[in-house]
C-alpha cells in the first residue's frame, strides 16, 4: 500500500526510514517531508498543518495509512478531518490529542484516574496565582496550558522566577491562548525517562524505553532544548519499574478513556521522573518523541506498519515487538545559537563518508540541498536549528557511543555544536 508521513524532521525522517523497510510499504511519501527524508520518501509540498491538502492528496493518491509526527496537527483534528473521508490514520482524534495539548485536561484526568503526577493547582487569575506561589514559598513548575512548541513550561526554584513566569504566560501573554490558564505544580526531583507505547484503545504495546537530553550543555546544564540527543534502552526503567509504570500510568489512562467510551488509538509518551515515591508522570504526549524515536526505531526489528495498523483495527491484543537488543545511541548535532537564534545555510561536510559506517545512520533534523561554494556540487546545507541526528548501534552503551561519536567527528559544518556525553548516564547506572 501507499503510506503516507507527515512532517519533517528527523523524528520523521526516522519513522519513513523504518516504514520503507516495511513490506507492507508500496510506495512511502513525505509531507512536507525534506531532501533528508527524500532519500526514503517522496516529498509532497504539502504544509504539516494543511489539513485540506493533506486530506484531497491522501484520497487522490489512494494513501492506505498516513502517519502523524508533530503534535499541532494531532491537536487540530487530522485524523478526524481523515477518518471522516474515511481514510486510515495512525493517531488519536483531537479529544484525545489532548493529553497533550492541554495541561489542564491531563492534570484533571490523572488525578481523576488516581494516576501519580505532581500535586497542582489550576489558575486562569493573575492575581490569584501570584497568591498561590506567595503562599507555596517552595520550587514550583509553571506550565502554560495549551501547546507551546515545548517552551510553556518553567522549572522555578526562586519566587522572583515563579513571578516573571506567571506575568509572561498570564499578563505578556507570550503563548497567547496556550497561557489562558496555568497548571501550577510542585516539583518533582528525580531522573527522567521516556516510556512510548502503541495502543489500539484497549490493548498497549510499549516500545523500548529511553531518555532525552533536554539542556543544552554537557551535564544537563543550560536552557531546555527541543531535544539534544538519546538512548534505548534506559536503564534506569528496570523490568519492575517497567511494570510499575504499565500498571500505574498506562493502563489505567488507557481503561479510564475507554471506560468514558474513548478509545486512544495510537503513540501515548508518558515523560516520567523517577522519584522516590516511585514513577511520576511530568506529561504525556501524544505523539512519537523527537529525538526519542531517531534512538529508538533503529533497534525494532519487527515491522511498524503491522503495528500501526493492529492499532487502528484493535487488534494488539496478545501482539508484541521484538527488539535487537544492542543499545542505541543518537545525538543531535545542531547549530550555533540553538536553542536562541542561529544561522542556517552552513555547508555540512563529511556525511558521504559517515554513511559508508557500519551500525550507523544519520537522521536529518534541519537541512536541505544547496550548493557548495567551491565548484557549485550539490551537498546539505543547515536549515534549521537542530540540523542531524547521528545514531549509532553498538554492543554495549559505551560501544555505541564510540561508534556515534567517531561519526559525529567527521560530519562538519561551522560553528556546530553537539552534547559530548550522550549516553554516559546508561554507562553509569548498568555499572
Ligand atoms: P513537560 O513539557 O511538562 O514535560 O515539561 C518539560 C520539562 O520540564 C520536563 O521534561 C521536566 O524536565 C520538567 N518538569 C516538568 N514538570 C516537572 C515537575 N513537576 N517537576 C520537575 N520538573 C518538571
Ligand atoms: N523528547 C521530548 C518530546 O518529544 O517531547
Amino acid at each position: 500500500m501507499k503510506i503516507l508521513v507527515i512532517g519533517s524532521g528527523g523524528r520523521e525522517h526516522a519513522l519513513a526510514w523504518k516504514i520503507a523497510q516495511s513490506r507492507r510499504c508500496e510506495k512511502l511519501y513525505a509531507a512536507p517531508g525534506s531532501d533528508g527524508i527524500s532519500k526514503v520518501a517522496e516529498s509532497v509540498h504539502i504544509k504539516a498543518d494543511d489539513i485540506g491538502s493533506l486530506v484531497r492528496f491522501a484520497k487522490d493518491k489512494k494513501i492506505g495509512l498516513t502517519v502523524v509526527g508533530p503534535e499541532g496537527p494531532l491537536n487540530a483534528g487530522i485524523v478526524d478531518a481523515f477518518q471522516k473521508e474515511g481514510l486510515r490514520i495512525f493517531g488519536p482524534t483531537k479529544e484525545l490529542a489532548a493529553l497533550e495539548g492541554s495541561k489542564v485536561f491531563a492534570k484533571e484526568f490523572m488525578r481523576k484516574t488516581g494516576v501519580p503526577t505532581a500535586d497542582f493547582r489550576i489558575f486562569d487569575d493573575y492575581e490569584e496565582a501570584l497568591a498561590y506561589v506567595h503562599a507555596k514559598r517552595s520550587p514550583l513548575v509553571i506550565k502554560a496550558d495549551g501547546l507551546a512548541a515545548g517552551k510553556g513550561v518553567s522549572v522555578c526554584r526562586a519566587i522572583e522566577d515563579q513571578k516573571t513566569a506567571l506575568k509572561e504566560i498570564m499578563v505578556n501573554r507570550v503563548f497567547g491562548d496556550a497561557g489562558e490558564k496555568v497548571v501550577i505544580e510542585d516539583c518533582l526531583f528525580g531522573e527522567e525517562a521516556s516510556i512510548i507505547v502503541i495502543s489500539d484503545g484497549k490493548n498497549v504495546v510499549p516500545l523500548a524505553s529511553s531518555q532525552d537530553h533536554k539542556r543544552v550543555f554537557d551535564g544537563d546544564k543550560g536552557p531546555n532544548t527541543g531535544g539534544m540527543g538519546a538512548y534505548s534502552p534506559a536503564p534506569v526503567i528496570t523490568d519492575e519499574i517497567f511494570k510499575k509504570i504499565t500498571d500505574t500510568i498506562i493502563y489505567p489512562v488507557i481503561n479510564g478513556l475507554a471506560a468514558e467510551g474513548k478509545l486512544f488509538k495510537g503513540v501515548l509518551y508518558a515523560g516520567i521522573m523517577m522519584t522516590e515515591a516511585g514513577p511520576f508522570v511530568l506529561e504525556f504526549n501524544t505523539r512519537f518523541g523527537d529525538p526519542e524515536t531517531q534512538a529508538i526505531l533503529p533497534r525494532l526489528k519487527s515491522d511498524l506498519v503491522e503495528a500501526m495498523e493492529r492499532a487502528i483495527d484493535g487488534r494488539l491484543a496478545d501482539y508484541t515487538l521484538e527488539w535487537d537488543t544492542r543499545p542505541c545511541v543518537s545525538v543531535v548535532i545542531a547549530a550555533s545559537g540553538y536553542p536562541g537564534k542561529y544561522a542556517k545555510g552552513m555547508e555540512i561536510h563529511g556525511l558521504e563518508e559517515v554513511e559508508k559506517m557500519r551500525n550507523i545512520v544519520v537522521f536529518h533534523a534541519g537541512t536541505k540541498l544547496g550548493r557548495r561554494a567551491s565548484d557549485g556540487h550539490n551537498l546539505f546545507i543547515t536549515n534549521g536549528g537542530r540540523v542531524l541526528n547521528v545514531t549509532a548501534l553498538g554492543i554495549d552503551y559505551k560501544n555505541a557511543i564510540d561508534i556515534c561519536y567517531q561519526a559525529v567527528r567527521t560530519i562538519h559544518f561551522d560553528k556546530m555544536h553537539y552534547r559530548t556525553d550522550i549516553g554516559y548516564k546508561a554507562i553509569k547506572e548498568n555499572g
